[in-house]
């Protein structure tokens, strides 16, 4: 099949990477020309393990080219996916579909005879009934059928959730274009990998209703933490106690600083919109929303407490401040609640991540970056885990915690069991979900 991807950020780029690898012949078009330029000559502009590798491949092959000439690309296509951003509008939480529409109108001037057009960008329920109007509208005898096909890859590790699906959703409404979806994926269908074929208002719901289930859940488990903190139970506990119910199952029940990344935050924003737009209230989610909102808040009264009631004048090193790690994407990460607070409390703040700085040094400014966690920790007044990165889970603690001015560890994510804490010398210590030693000293 011949494929245009329009959008090449985080999914635009890894799907259409992986659609060559497919055996398909794929051409990835964006309207920023300094990531074409920079595809061109083979570099990868975000972080994603083993994408550059594929990419490489797949250019070699000459399955795999980018373009900044959305015409020339769509041009005999059989199918354009539209994977370009739908951020939150500013002010009232919808979707902002503009690049959406704007996408599908040069689509629609492109098209030279029979084409599938398939939004792969998480967009409301009755999007992709408006990109065909859009199309019509500006190409009235443009052939065509739309097709919804929501991405669900995780950032850290999108290749293999390309490549090994837990499903494919798929909505269409005609056998033509279902023909068309059914070649692409092929090589996962002959693999067994679950195709769900519904229609478009349902593929648009299943991807919100995902993201805003998951939300739930990592909210659930965050809420349960600060009970648990209150009648001195471990939140460890409870998740593994409750993980190992077959109903529950044990993903997305670890206890953290809250939900951030370029989705969740503003996937459950559109689904409440939608709810309230349709006199269908999504009660849950407009919950989850408020609650994570607190849960990232009350990170920071728990820094203020570690530091003895106040950060003013205070060293703190905070390890990791993208949303999760593997990935260098800064959107809506707790780091972003957390540091600015602590540089408006009157920290001075040393900052380190493995792929955080491109991205996080013109978000969190007055920050220190450095490359080394025991140079943070140097001299610090209270060192703060934010973002499990492999490089801060096997610590030397001891070392750490010598070389502070006052040994304080705040281990946001549950890395370190709290006596192992006590042993290396930290004088105090708070987590999330279990009791915390030495506060109010
Ligand atoms: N990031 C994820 O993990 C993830 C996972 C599943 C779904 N999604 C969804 O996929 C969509 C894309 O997300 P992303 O993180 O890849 O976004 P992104 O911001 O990383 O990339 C979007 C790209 O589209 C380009 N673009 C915008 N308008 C264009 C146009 N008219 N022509 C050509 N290029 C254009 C931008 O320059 C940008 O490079 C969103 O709807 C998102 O919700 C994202």
């Amino acid at each position: 099949m011949k494929i245009a991807m329009v959008g090449t950020g985080y999914v635009g780029l890894v799907s259409g990477v992986c659609f060559s690898d497919f055996g398909h012949e794929v051409v990835c078009i964006d309207k920023d020309p300094r990531k074409i330029e920079m595809l061109m000559r083979g570099e990868v502009p975000i972080y994603e393990p083993g994408l550059e590798a594929v990419m490489a491949r797949n250019v070699a092959a000459g399955g795999l080219s980018f373009s900044g000439d959305l015409a020339a690309a769509v041009a005999g296509a059989d199918a354009v996916f539209i994977a370009v951003g739908t951020p939150t509008r500013r002010g009232d939480g919808h979707a902002d579909l503009s690049y959406v529409m704007a996408a599908a109108e040069e689509i629609a001037n492109a098209l030279t005879g029979y084409c599938v057009i398939v939004t792969k960008s998480t967009v409301p329920v009755g999007t992709n009934r408006q990109v065909a109007e859009v199309v019509s509208k500006a190409n009235p005898s443009a052939e065509f059928d739309v097709a919804s096909n929501p991405e669900f890859l995780r950032e850290g590790a999108a290749i293999d959730d390309f490549m090994r699906p837990d499903r494919v959703v798929v909505g269409v409404e005609s056998e033509r274009a279902r023909a068309v979806m059914a070649d692409i994926y092929r090589p996962l269908f002959l693999r067994e990998f679950p195709i769900v074929y519904t229609d478009l208002e349902s593929a648009e719901m299943i991807k919100y209703a995902a993201n805003a289930f998951l939300a739930a859940k990592i909210t659930f488990i965050n809420e349960m933490a600060m009970l648990c903190e209150k009648v001195g139970a471990d939140i460890k506990a409870v998740s593994k106690g409750m993980g190992l119910d077959g109903r529950i199952g044990n993903k997305f029940l670890h206890a953290g600083p809250g939900y951030g990344g370029s989705c969740f935050p503003k996937d459950t924003n559109a689904l409440a919109r939608i709810g309230q737009d349709h006199a269908s209230p999504c009660a849950i989610t407009e919950t989850v929303i408020e609650v994570n909102d607190r849960v990232k808040r009350r990170m920071v009264d728990k820094l203020v407490d570690l530091c003895g009631g106040s950060v003013n004048g205070k060293t703190v090193a905070v390890l990791g401040v993208t949303f999760k790690p593997n990935t260098d994407d800064m959107r809506e990460a707790p780091a972003l609640t957390i540091v600015p607070a602590l540089v408006g409390g009157g920290a001075k703040v040393r900052v380190i991540d493995p792929q955080g700085r491109r991205e996080g040094e013109h978000l969190l400014p007055g920050v220190d970056w450095v490359e080394d966690p025991y140079a943070a920790a140097t001299g610090a007044d209270a060192l703060v885990i934010l973002t499990e990165w492999n490089e801060f889970r096997a610590l030397d603690l001891a070392q750490l915690a010598q070389s502070m001015a006052t040994p304080r560890l705040a281990d946001l994510r549950n890395i370190y069991p709290p006596e192992d804490v006590r042993q290396a010398g930290f004088e105090a210590y708070v987590a999330v979900g279990r009791r915390g030693f030495g506060l109010g000293s």
